[in-house]
C-alpha cells in the first residue's frame, strides 16, 4: 500500500517541544523509523509536515489522484478546532487514521474533543512514537 503520513502544526519541533510529553526523538528520526517499519510490512510511505492548515488540505485533496491508498494524520492542535480539515478528510475519499502521540484524554480539557474523529476511520492515541507504528499495523483492517 501507498500510505501518506501527514504531520500538522508544531510537530516539526518534536525533540525540543515538551519532551516529557512527546519524547526526545525529532520528526526526522521518527520518519526514519516509520519508513523502516513500513518497509518491513511491505508498504511504501511518504511523510509530510506543515504548519499550515491550507497545505494539509491540499495534500489531503491531492492524495487519491497521487495513488495514495490511506492517510495517517497527526493534525496537532488542528484536531481540536479545524472544521476546514474535517471537510478535507471527508472530501479526500480515502481512509484516514487519526493519530496522537500523547494521551489527549488525560490532558487539558480542550484536547479532549476531536472535531476530526467522526470522519476518520479510526484513532490511535497515547503510545508516543508507537502510535505511528500501530497505525501502520492497522492498515489491513482500515482499508476493507
Ligand atoms: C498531539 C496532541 C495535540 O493536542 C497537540 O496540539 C499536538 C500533538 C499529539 O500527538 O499528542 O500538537 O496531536
Amino acid at each position: 500500500m501507498n500510505i501518506l503520513f501527514l504531520f500538522g502544526p508544531n510537530l516539526g519541533a518534536l525533540g525540543r517541544r515538551d519532551p516529557a510529553v512527546y519524547g526526545a526523538a525529532t520528526l526526522d528520526q521518527i520518519v526514519t523509523e516509520i519508513e523502516a517499519h513500513a518497509t518491513r510490512l511491505g508498504h511504501s510511505v511518504r511523510c509530510h509536515q506543515s504548519d499550515h492548515e491550507g497545505v494539509l488540505v491540499e495534500q489531503l485533496l491531492a492524495a487519491a489522484a497521487d495513488g495514495v491508498d490511506a492517510v495517517v494524520l497527526n493534525a496537532g492542535a488542528l484536531t481540536h478546532s479545524s472544521y476546514v480539515l474535517r471537510d478535507a478528510i471527508e472530501a479526500c475519499g480515502l481512509p484516514v487514521v487519526e493519530v496522537h502521540m500523547s494521551n489527549v484524554a488525560a490532558r487539558e480539557a480542550f484536547r479532549h474533543t476531536s472535531v476530526l474523529a467522526g470522519v476518520c476511520r479510526g484513532s490511535i492515541v497515547g503510545f508516543g512514537v508507537g502510535s505511528y507504528h500501530l497505525a501502520l499495523e492497522a492498515m489491513p483492517w482500515i482499508t476493507n
